[in-house]
């Protein structure tokens, strides 16, 4: 266990029992691979509705581990929670729609499972008594922060878009069971995620697979507003070490630290390893509300003994390389659903208007 765990960067004090809700997603699979590829580590039942977002390829390589078991179900089915929650010690929510452009065309489904699902498993884990509850958040809920700013924890959340509202509402439920019914509940907020599995409607995976198809890179408005990256190995990982060591109650940032990038750097970057020119860079219209900044200090979380170990260049060099490997996983995606989406999303630029 001690090789192990020591050999993946992971602390050894995890809870034994573990409920992975959204296991089946970009991170939450990531977490799950993670955890089972230690000797000794925790039962994972992961519970995922498989939404679009959702897919259980993520998980082919651990399907058959005996420390695995999956359940297909709504977060939001309060006797099914209740029904988990009684097996296991310990929630950790990733399950959530996560997309910023999905919440502005469509904000129901975010109200639904971001705010009232993570009521549901709280629920679950204070009748159960559980030893620990995480509630994975993101750096949206501080909003747009000013340069040089970086958001600390004690920041007042101001979040501008449905998502980073449902994201919210969600966490701040979380913290009021700590305080009110004692709760152990630890809340990570994570910076902008990308790597291998990310379903290609972020801007990362959009970017490389329209760049391996030759397809457009839509940038949104003048691609200025910045970002903080990091690799979804080290999220996964920030996760686990809050999980095993952080404070109940507390919130905990997670990002990479370095000097956030802008739309317009990521595509040059993804357009330099695919090697496409960049005629491919197409501005379109900017996202309604669009936050210009997120820049995070992660220094509570490094306390615990966590630091990213990939750099974006190390870590967009193994993304690229993953998405031209795995044509298999990606291109089926690309088709139906994920068409519409497109296609209501995505506007050209209005034509200038006359200048006098
Ligand atoms: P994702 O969209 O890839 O995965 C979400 C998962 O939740 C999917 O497997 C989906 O099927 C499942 N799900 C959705 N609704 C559900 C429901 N009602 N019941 C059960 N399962 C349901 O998301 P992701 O990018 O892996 O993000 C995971 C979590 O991390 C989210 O809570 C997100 O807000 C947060 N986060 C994401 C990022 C990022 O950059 N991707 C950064 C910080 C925080
Ligand atoms: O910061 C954490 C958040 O990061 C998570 O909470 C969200 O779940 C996750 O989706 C992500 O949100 P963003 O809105 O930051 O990610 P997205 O990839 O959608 O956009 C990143 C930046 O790139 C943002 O400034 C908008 C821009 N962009 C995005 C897309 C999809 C474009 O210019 N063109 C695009 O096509």
């Amino acid at each position: 266990m001690e090789g192990a765990s020591s050999q993946l960067g992971l602390p050894r004090d995890l809870p034994g029992r573990l409920l992975v809700a959204g296991g089946a997603g970009f991170i939450g699979s990531a977490f799950v691979r993670l955890l089972l590829a230690l000797d000794t580590g925790p039962e994972i039942t992961v519970l995922d509705k498989l939404t679009y977002a959702g897919n259980l390829r993520n998980l082919q390589e651990v399907e058959h581990h005996p420390r695995y078991r999956f359940v297909q179900g709504d977060i939001c089915d309060r006797e099914l929670a209740d029904r988990l929650g009684a097996e296991v010690d310990c929630i950790v929510n990733f399950a959530a729609e996560s997309h910023v452009d999905r919440s502005i065309l469509d904000p129901d489904a975010f109200i639904r499972t971001d705010v009232y699902g993570t009521y549901s498993l709280l629920e679950a884990a204070r009748r159960h008594h559980h030893r620990r509850f995480l509630q994975v958040s993101t750096d949206e809920v501080y909003g747009d922060v000013e340069a040089p700013q970086l958001s600390v924890e004690s920041d007042p959340l101001r979040p501008r878009s449905p998502y980073s509202a449902s994201k919210a509402g969600a966490e701040m439920q979380c913290l009021a069971y700590h305080a009110t019914y004692g709760l152990p509940v630890v809340v990570t907020r994570g910076s902008n995620t990308y790597g291998p599995f990310q379903y290609p409607e972020k801007i990362v995976p959009l970017f490389v697979t329209q760049a391996l198809d030759g397809g457009p890179l839509p940038v949104y408005g003048d691609g200025g507003a910045v970002r903080d990256y990091l690799y979804v190995d080290d999220h996964a990982r920030g996760i686990a070490t809050v999980l095993a060591r952080g404070e109940p109650g507390a919130a905990y940032n997670l990002g990479q630290g370095a000097e956030p990038l802008n739309g317009l750097q990521v595509a040059d970057s993804v357009l330099e390893l695919v090697g496409a020119p960049r005629e491919l860079i197409q501005h379109v219209q900017d996202r309604p509300g669009h936050d210009r900044r997120y820049a995070l200090d992660s220094s509570r979380a490094r306390s615990l003994g966590w630091a990213p170990e990939l750099d974006f260049t190390s870590g967009m060099a193994r993304t690229v390389a993953w998405y031209r490997q795995r044509r298999d996983w990606w291109e089926p995606i690309k088709s139906g659903e994920f068409l519409e989406f497109y296609r209501r999303n995505y506007r050209p630029l209005e034509p200038a208007g006359p200048t006098s």
